[in-house]
């Protein structure tokens, strides 16, 4: 079975595949998951991922049954555990996409179910289709991956899709990824190992001026939920906020992309700037969600 459980199990050539298929399944769907069923079970909140899992499968034709808010209203309120909770899902549906705010729950969930566990983000740990479709992005908007400079900017430490998408970028040949974050937020321990051991060269800093000559900023926000208290939060929030000035400052073919949701660290002036790609990548996901969805289960 095709757990997607973290961004490091894919492959180049699978990633190439992948990105073909969302290329074409973006210009027209097709109704290549008639009689399937998706089940969203969501116990974080989330705009992006959970609708546009359920866009990607309606356009492909197949049916999605729902669950937001499952930390409150599913049966883990009685005390059903997620492994539980997954068994029975998969009885109900052919691929489950699960967020949960403890790290390894996914995988947890996927020891169980009787179909595919997509992991749509597990507490600090990963998300690996915002990676997928992350690099989609950086691919078809920078023109490529290999040679580029890559800056991701904010929390580091925190940030599961800024995780995920590095882990992806070790499957390409970047000419550098540069990491600004203050040392408390920094990137960790285990990504800088896979990435030594994949030959990607990396550097830190504390600066955003560290950013700005690259091909594309990654800038990600203050993962707040993260801390363990608003004060420590307050320490960080504004670090660093990406202006219109600082927009202009960048390369000419420099792209800013960003997972989103946004708290304040792009400014809404630079939505219109040409390098500004953060709404697009988001439309990427449905594209890129519809491909994966095919190949988990089409036939
Ligand atoms: N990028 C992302 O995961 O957004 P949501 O939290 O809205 O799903």
């Amino acid at each position: 079975m095709n757990h997607i459980l973290e961004a490091q199990q894919f492959d180049r050539p699978y990633l190439e595949k992948l990105f073909k298929s969302a290329e074409k399944l973006g210009k027209k769907p097709k109704p290549l998951l008639t009689g399937k069923i998706l089940a969203t079970l969501f116990y974080e909140p989330s705009t992006r991922t959970r609708l546009s899992f359920e866009s990607a499968m309606h356009r492909l034709d197949g049916g999605v049954i729902a669950t937001e808010n499952a930390n409150e209203v599913s049966s883990a309120v009685k005390g059903e555990t997620i492994e539980d909770t997954a068994k029975i899902v998969s009885q109900y549906a052919d691929v489950i996409v699960l967020r949960h705010f403890e790290k390894g729950a996914a995988a947890r969930a996927a020891e169980a179910s009787d179909v595919p566990i997509i992991n749509a983000g597990d507490g600090a740990g990963q998300h690996p289709t915002q990676a997928l479709l992350d690099t989609y992005t950086l691919q078809k908007e920078a023109g490529g991956i290999d040679g580029k400079t890559v800056a991701l900017v904010g929390d580091l430490k925190n940030g599961r899709a800024a995780r995920s998408f590095v882990y992806l970028l070790g499957k390409f040949e970047p000419k550098e990824l540069v990491f600004v974050s203050p040392p408390e937020l920094a990137m960790g321990e285990d990504i800088r190992e896979y990435l030594t051991r994949h030959g990607i060269p990396f550097r830190d800093s504390e600066s955003f001026e560290e950013a700005h000559a690259a091909d594309a900023i990654y800038q990600t926000r203050i993962q707040k939920e993260r801390f363990a208290s608003p004060e420590e939060y307050e320490r960080f929030k504004g670090k660093y906020i990406l202006t219109s000035e600082y927009a202009a400052s960048m390369k000419d073919k420099g792209i800013i992309m960003h997972p989103l949701p946004r708290v304040d660290e792009i400014d809404v002036a630079v939505d219109t700037s040409p390098h500004a790609v953060y709404f697009k990548q988001a439309k990427y996901g449905v594209h890129v969600r519809m491909a994966l969805l095919a190949d988990l289960l089409g036939r």
